[in-house]
């Protein structure tokens, strides 16, 4: 059984937390701790969406991202890891740790960049959920 990925689809380990980000798709099935890794959905609205949504706002030299119209958790194991802007063929990610401030500025990013946001507990969210193609498998 082969399962496609998609190019920036990321995927988390069930077992042990290990996540990952597509660069390049191949044809192999993406496997930790001896099982099929978990494609990550992107999350746009629903419950959580008050706290984990990026609110993004138009600055000088570029875009600021803060998280959530609720402040959220920067726990041990409950965080926002880490905030992504793309815009066009740029991508730029700003990685955080627990008791850090889940928000920064992104010089050179529009606010019509695509934000991701992706929570240790809750998973990934977006500010602009695009279609996602169906998981194709075959024998
Ligand atoms: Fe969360």
């Amino acid at each position: 059984m082969t399962r496609l990925t998609q190019r920036l689809q990321v995927y988390r380990c069930e077992i042990c937390g290990h996540v990952i980000e597509v660069l390049t798709v191949g044809r192999g099935t993406l496997v930790c701790c001896g099982v099929p890794m978990k494609p990550q959905m992107e999350r746009g609205d629903g419950q959580g969406a008050d706290r984990h949504l990026p609110v993004i706002e138009r600055t000088e030299e570029g875009v600021k991202v803060v998280i959530g119209q609720i402040a959220h958790p920067m726990e041990e194991r409950h965080f926002i890891h880490w905030i992504e802007v793309r815009q066009g063929d740029t991508l730029v990610r700003r990685t955080f740790r627990p008791g850090g401030r889940p928000e920064a500025e992104f010089q050179g990013m529009g606010e019509d960049a695509k934000v991701r946001v992706y929570c240790t507990l809750h998973g990934l969210w977006t500010n602009r959920r695009e279609e996602i193609l169906p998981v194709t498998e075959s024998s």
